[in-house]
């Protein structure tokens, strides 16, 4: 018997939309970016921010380790860890820590990813009498956003714990540059790194996803160990053998159709953030040079009572992508009752995990014949591992994307214009 091929892309309702024979079509050009990203990899891995291709089998174990050590530290003696980042210090970690919840009695907040007063005074609300620690996480150690929360809730620590106030602050940055770097070894915290070769978008398998995570409890070597899979899993440049390359042609082909936006549509509340790192990735890493998908997410069915009208109807110039999780351990079963005022009862026996898949599957047909392409990715079950293989494979698969639609998926010159602006408004020397 050959060896199983993992596969997670479902396009099985692809058919109206895409030939599928078209897809094979692409195996020339795929391999031609195959090989480019690979051999771009060892020549340069660190211009080219290509050192997430190998992290899950690449990483430093050193610092893995101590990640682990001062996770533990955090959950034994704080009530509260505030994660202080944004854009791609900051998504990745609420993705995972919200997808799979919080274990333990620690509450995670997360600070720096606006520049709210409210947002800021409830959270300094919510550490009223607590014990609390700080991770703020910049690669460049001078984003607006992280900077002005880092000294509001800094000054909070150091009225609180005075000089202990170090011990609890964690500082993840540059190797060896940058205002946060500086402050980190000037003041004594504990610094982790974010490595040269690894853009924020592509960072959440670092330190920078990786001590929140723990913090929250779970089990970052499982996390790991799925991206590792995936890794192994989509070496090969065989279109028949890759899923994570086959999404990336279906994009392109939809793209190429007139389907310029690509909605990520999850069925679980928990997934929300999944949803905000995917946009990051695929946005900051596709939309240059006037091109690109714009990716949008929902969450349903929820937005089916406010986005529903529009993906079933409006202009087609849509494609959905839904994420699936196949296998649910919770079983809630709806009950019958005698006098079935809400006329529930045809669903009496049925567990609450059966009527949201029916309700998937239902409006997924509904959205192929209203015109709308839809993808599926199904993930075995919402834990560590498929988590960590789902991360990697959507990492691939936006490089081959990036690179098939004729761009550089791991820069990001256009996030600088709106800086400028804010600093010359704000008075910054210099600007
Ligand atoms: O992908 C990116 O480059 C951005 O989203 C950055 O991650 C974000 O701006 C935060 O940057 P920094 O880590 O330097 O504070």
């Amino acid at each position: 018997m050959g060896l199983m091929i993992k596969k997670i892309l479902d396009d099985s309702k692809i058919k109206s939309f895409v030939d599928l024979t078209e897809v094979s079509k692409w195996q020339g050009r795929v391999s031609e970016c195959h090989n480019r990203l690979h051999q771009d990899y060892g020549e340069s891995r660190n211009d080219l921010m290509l050192g997430w291709l190998n992290l899950p089998v690449d990483y430093d174990k050193e610092e893995f380790e101590r990640i682990k050590l001062a996770a533990e530290k955090i959950r034994n003696d704080s009530d509260i860890l505030i994660v202080i980042g944004i854009g791609g210090s900051y998504l990745g970690a609420r993705a995972v820590i919200e997808a799979l919840g919080v274990y333990g009695g620690i509450k995670i907040l997360f600070a720096g990813n606006n520049l709210s007063s409210r947002q800021m005074q409830n959270i300094l609300g919510q550490m009223d009498g607590k014990e609390v620690s700080l991770n703020v996480i910049s690669k460049s150690g001078t984003t607006t956003e992280p900077g002005v929360a880092f000294r509001i809730l800094r000054s909070w620590m150091e009225k609180k714990y005075g000089d202990k106030a170090a011990e609890r602050i964690y500082a993840t940055t540059d190797r060896q540059k940058g205002a946060l770097k500086n402050l980190a070894d000037e003041k004594g915290y504990e610094t982790f790194v974010v490595p040269d070769d690894i853009g924020g978008r592509y960072s959440v398998l670092t330190a920078v996803g990786m001590l929140p995570i723990a913090v929250a409890g779970l089990n970052i070597d499982e996390l790991m160990a799925g991206a590792a899979e995936a890794r192994e899993n989509y070496l090969t440049d065989n279109l028949a053998e890759n899923d994570a390359y086959v999404y990336a042609v279906y994009r392109n082909i939809l793209y190429n159709s007139g389907k310029q936006i690509e909605i990520l549509a999850n069925y679980e509340p928990c997934l929300h953030f999944v949803g905000e790192w995917w946009k990051q990735l695929f946005g900051e890493s596709e939309g240059k040079d006037g091109k690109g998908i714009f990716p949008a997410s929902v969450d349903l069915t929820t937005d089916l009572h406010s986005m529903g009208q529009f993906i079933q109807d409006g202009n087609r110039i849509l494609f959905e992508t839904v994420l699936k999780i196949e296998e649910d351990e919770i079983e809630i079963k709806m009950q019958k009752q005698d006098d079935d005022a809400d006329e529930l009862n045809y669903l009496a026996g049925k567990t609450l995990e059966e009527v949201n898949s029916v309700a998937m599957e239902a409006t997924k047909m509904a959205h192929v014949s209203g015109g709308v392409p839809v993808l599926g990715i199904n993930l075995p079950q919402l834990d560590a591992y498929n988590l960590g293989y789902l991360i990697y494979f959507w990492e691939k698969a936006c490089a081959m994307s990036g690179y098939l639609l004729g761009v550089n998926p791991f820069n990001q010159p256009g996030v600088e214009v709106y800086k400028k602006n804010m600093f010359k408004g704000l008075g910054k020397p210099g600007y």
